[in-house]
C-alpha cells in the first residue's frame, strides 16, 4: 500500500493522542505528537529564562533548540538538544505556557518544517496530532479527522491523566488554553472544510480507534 498520512486535529482531551497512537500502531504507521513539540520548545524557553510574554524575545530564540521526536507509537519519544523531556513537558507551569510559545510565527514557521520533513520521511505514512495539521502542515493529508468532545469529558479525561487535580481547575485551563489556540492569528486551531468531525463525547476510546481505523482503510 502507498504511504498514507492522517492528520488528527482538535482540542485539548478529545483522545487525540490515545486514538493516534493506536491507530498508527495497528495499521504499522508511523506517529507524530505536535503538542509535544510545542511543548518541548516551550519547556526549553522556560527553563532558558526566556520571557514567554515579549513574542520577539521567543521569536529571537525560537531557531536555537534542538527537538527531535521518535514517532514509533509504541514507543514515542522527545528530546530537546539530546535530553529526554517527555515528563516535564507535562507539567502545569509548560500547559499554562504552551499557548503564548506557539502562537509566535516563528516558533510555528521551525516546527512545522520539522513536522513536513518527518512526514515526508515516514515509510509507511504517519498519523499526525495537533492543532493546524490538517489545515496548515499537511493539507494534502489522505484523511484528515476533527475530533471533538464536551468540555467537561475532555475535563474529566484529562483528570484522569493527572492524579488529584481538581476538576474545576483542569476544565478552566483546558478552556482557556482552546480559546487561545482558537484566536491567535498564525494557524489557529481549525476544522478543516474537507475533515471529518467525530464527537467523541460519548464514544469509548475503543469507539473511537474503530471509527478512524475503518476511515483510513476506506482511503487506502
Ligand atoms: O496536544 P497538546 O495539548 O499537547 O498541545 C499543547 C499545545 O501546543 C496546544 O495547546 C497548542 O498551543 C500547541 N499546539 C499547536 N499546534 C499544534 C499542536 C499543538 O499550536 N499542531
Amino acid at each position: 500500500a502507498p504511504a498514507v498520512i492522517v492528520a488528527i486535529d482538535g482540542p485539548a482531551g478529545t483522545g487525540k493522542s490515545s486514538t493516534s497512537k493506536a491507530v498508527a500502531a495497528q495499521l504499522g504507521l508511523s506517529y507524530l505528537d505536535t503538542g509535544a513539540q510545542y511543548r518541548a520548545i516551550t519547556w526549553w524557553m522556560v527553563n532558558n529564562g526566556i520571557d514567554i510574554a515579549d513574542p520577539t524575545a521567543v521569536a529571537a530564540v525560537a531557531g536555537k533548540p534542538e527537538i527531535v521526536s521518535g514517532t514509533d507509537p509504541k514507543a514515542p519519544t522527545i528530546s530537546v538538544d539530546g535530553t529526554d523531556v517527555s515528563g516535564p513537558i507535562r507539567s502545569p507551569e509548560v500547559s499554562s505556557k504552551v499557548s503564548a510559545v506557539s502562537a509566535v510565527p516563528e516558533v510555528r514557521a521551525r516546527i512545522t518544517e520539522l513536522q513536513r520533513s518527518l512526514a515526508a520521511s515516514a515509510e509507511n505514512g504517519m498519523v499526525v496530532e495537533g492543532r493546524d495539521i490538517g489545515t496548515t502542515v499537511l493539507p494534502d493529508a489522505d484523511l484528515k479527522i476533527f475530533l471533538t468532545a464536551s468540555p467537561e469529558a475532555r475535563a474529566a479525561r484529562r483528570n484522569g491523566e493527572l492524579k488529584g487535580a481538581d476538576l474545576h481547575a483542569t476544565r478552566e485551563a483546558l478552556i482557556k488554553r482552546d480559546a487561545a489556540d482558537s484566536s491567535r492569528k498564525t494557524s489557529p486551531l481549525a476544522k478543516a472544510d474537507d475533515a471529518v468531525e467525530v464527537d467523541t463525547t460519548d464514544l469509548t476510546l475503543q469507539q473511537v480507534i474503530e471509527c478512524v481505523v475503518t476511515l483510513v482503510e476506506e482511503k487506502r
